[in-house]
């Protein structure tokens, strides 16, 4: 009989494989258990706190439903997230950032020069841009998916007075690869803190903010999908993103531009009566 015991009691789970299992699996197990082991070892974790674990653990479970991830948001607030998109961002691309809880699929076609502000209240952004290949060249028919909040702060799914695609647009470029669309200012805003995630963030003395910032998932044949957003430069949370998002490639600057520069071709064209805000975004995409 072998003895288990604190010190060999990983050697004697990674004995508990077997010779054939699939070799990424006994790779990645094998880490995550040593890496939990050391844990455990290293902070000499009690009985209180192991249970503490697992009550977090559940109680992110209880809440978990088609609108509302916890165990992502887990991930998110702890860094995980946004680890893993760094170690898997092409240099070729513009950075990856991280999906968060509140992308709704299957979005209404919203054409190019679209608008996304309808009747919400708030300063008028256009934002612009081309999608690229690494070597700059404009990508034909790339399709932009595009979401934010609203000027509440809120998701649509996260806010009942709003529909289900409210600030949601599936963009398709044509041959010059050039997205534009209207919008509202985004707003910063916090990541949900009613549930266990929340607690945690209070146990650090965290603040639960991310800068204001809009979503993009850009796919085009031939390339690599990329989840990203991009933040303005002027937001005061940019350098303290609760969930680690941001990354000086997706950094830009608004302009303010009058309202006579209000370019044509907008679904807002000729509405405008006020000063706007304007950026100008490329998207790099790497090859697959
Ligand atoms: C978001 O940007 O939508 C988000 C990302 C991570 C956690 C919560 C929200
Ligand atoms: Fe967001």
């Amino acid at each position: 009989m072998r003895n288990v015991t604190k010190d060999n009691i990983t050697d004697v789970f990674r004995s508990y494989m077997a010779d054939d299992m699939a070799p990424r699996t006994r790779e990645v197990m094998g880490a995550l258990v040593q890496h939990l082991h050391d844990f455990a070892r290293e902070t000499q974790l009690t009985h209180e706190e192991w249970r503490q674990g697992i009550a977090f653990l559940e109680g992110c479970a209880a809440i978990e439903t088609e609108d509302r991830h916890e165990f992502v948001l887990a991930s998110d607030v702890l860094g995980l997230s946004s680890l893993v998109d760094m170690l898997h961002s092409s240099p070729a691309a513009t950075s990856s950032s991280v999906l968060g809880p509140f992308h709704v699929s299957g979005a209404p076609p919203l054409p190019v020069g679209g608008d996304m502000k309808r009747d919400f209240g708030g300063p008028v952004l256009l934002a612009e841009g081309v999608i690229r290949d690494p070597e700059g060249n404009p990508i034909a028919g790339a399709e932009l998916d595009i979401w934010q909040t609203a000027p509440n702060g809120l998701y649509a799914s996260q806010d009942e007075a709003q529909d289900t695609f409210s600030f949601h647009g599936l963009m398709t470029v044509g041959d010059d690869g050039r997205y534009a669309f209207t919008t509202v200012k985004p707003v910063e805003y916090t990541v949900p803190t009613d549930g266990p995630v929340g607690d945690i963030l209070r146990a650090c003395g965290r603040h639960p903010w991310r800068p204001s910032h809009l979503h993009f998932i850009v796919k085009a044949p031939g390339y690599r999908t990329l989840v990203t957003e991009i933040f303005p430069d002027d937001d005061p949370y940019l350098d303290q993103d609760t969930v680690f998002g941001v990354r000086d490639d997706l950094v830009m600057s608004y302009e303010e531009k009058p309202a006579s520069d209000f370019p044509d071709g907008m679904a807002l064209s000729g509405k405008i009566d006020a000063p706007f805000l304007a950026v100008t975004f490329d998207v790099v995409l790497a090859k697959d």
